[in-house]
């Protein structure tokens, strides 16, 4: 394993921002964890772990510390029988290829988060979720190396915390690296459909196959979301902001077009951040030519070209401004700013 100074993350963040790591190494190998961890002066250092740099805005052009980058690659089938596989994919794998490889092999359930960008350890961390699936929903297992007693260790996904965007490696195991995933798949295809238009758009397919959704959610996915390879963004900028019902009634009586959504248990009412920066304006907002919002969806933040980290953030901090003033609703950010 080597180390780099100075090294740049600009090709590794797809909000394409100028950044660079004090301290650089790529782990392409549990044995890279136990290398690094013997070099106990960089233990000092902060640390992040980056995957495909996906979800991530360095608000500074030098990031203080140590990026170690998960290039560790690898799927194993553990158990295969008629109705279930269970297969183990390694933390560094891009999560997109393996869905890929998931519907060609007929392993169903991930069809619905087709074409989401980021790598099998980030979508554990972030528990991602797209078109009513959430990645919690497969899995099974997750094992990591814990820097706070320098071992790997395995935790079963029910101890995992998932919940909206979040889980335990957010949190109080934050100072992880997860190396593998394992997932239990399903032969029976049974696809889930309820999500907004979804069965109006899959209306006039005859035989629906998992290779067809997946296409299904590609196209749905290339209308609403811009290619960061055209302009850098992290997806979308916010979480959905959960309210109470009982909040949500004085909110809708003044804006009867808000959409919502129950929460997963019933108790609390999601909105849409996107609708609520468009309806703030912000779609018409350029700033300084650098920064504005998808006319897609304006949960998509994008670098026009040119923008740095800080107009990232102070543009994110106008727009919670603005959502506040006019709805009373606090954003959360659904990226990680470091
Ligand atoms: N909307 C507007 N204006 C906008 C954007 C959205 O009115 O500018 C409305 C839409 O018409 C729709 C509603 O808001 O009725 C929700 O929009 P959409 O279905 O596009 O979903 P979203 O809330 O913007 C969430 C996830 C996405 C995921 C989609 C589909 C979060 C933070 N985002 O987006 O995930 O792909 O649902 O399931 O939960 C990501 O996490 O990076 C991401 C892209």
């Amino acid at each position: 394993m080597l180390l780099y100074s100075d090294f740049s993350l600009t090709e590794l963040n797809t909000f394409n921002l100028e950044a660079k790591a004090e301290l650089y190494a790529e782990i392409s190998d549990k044995s890279d964890i136990e290398s690094f961890v013997r070099k106990r002066k960089y233990l000092e250092m902060p640390r992040i772990v980056l995957g495909n740099g996906s979800n991530i805005v360095f608000s500074s052009k030098s990031f203080k510390g140590v990026v170690l980058k998960n290039s560790i690659k690898g799927i194993e089938v553990l158990e295969e029988n008629e109705e279930q596989i269970v297969v183990k994919v390694a933390s560094g794998e891009d999560f997109d290829s393996f869905v890929e490889y998931c519907v060609k092999k007929r392993f169903n359930g991930l069809e619905n988060l087709s074409g989401i960008p980021g790598s099998i350890g980030g979508s554990v961390v972030q528990n991602i979720g797209a078109y009513g699936v959430e990645i919690k929903d497969y899995v099974q297992e997750v094992e990591y190396y814990d820097f706070t007693d320098f071992c790997f260790k395995k935790i079963n996904a029910s101890d995992c915390k998932f919940a909206y965007r979040d889980s335990v490696f957010k949190s109080v195991m934050k100072d992880t690296f997860i190396t593998a995933v394992t997932l239990r798949l399903y032969k029976k295809f049974q696809p889930v459909l309820g999500y907004g238009n979804l069965m109006e758009r899959i209306s006039g397919i005859n035989v629906l196959t998992p290779m067809i959704l997946r296409k299904v959610i590609l196209g749905i996915r290339f209308e609403k979301i811009p290619d960061y390879k055209q302009y850098g963004s992290a997806g979308s900028f916010f979480k959905n902001p959960e309210i109470t019902k009982s909040a949500s009634e004085k909110l809708l009586q003044q804006f009867p077009m808000l959409k919502t959504y129950e929460t997963e248990d019933g108790k609390k009412l999601k909105l849409a951040a996107g609708q609520l920066i468009d309806l703030c304006g912000f779609k018409n907002i350029v700033e300084d030519d650098k920064v504005t919002v998808a006319k897609t969806n304006a949960l998509i933040m994008i670098n026009l070209g040119g923008a740095t980290g800080k107009d990232i953030v102070n543009f994110a901090k106008k727009i919670q401004k603005s959502v506040k003033d006019k709805f009373g609703i606090k954003l959360e950010p659904e990226v990680v700013i470091c």
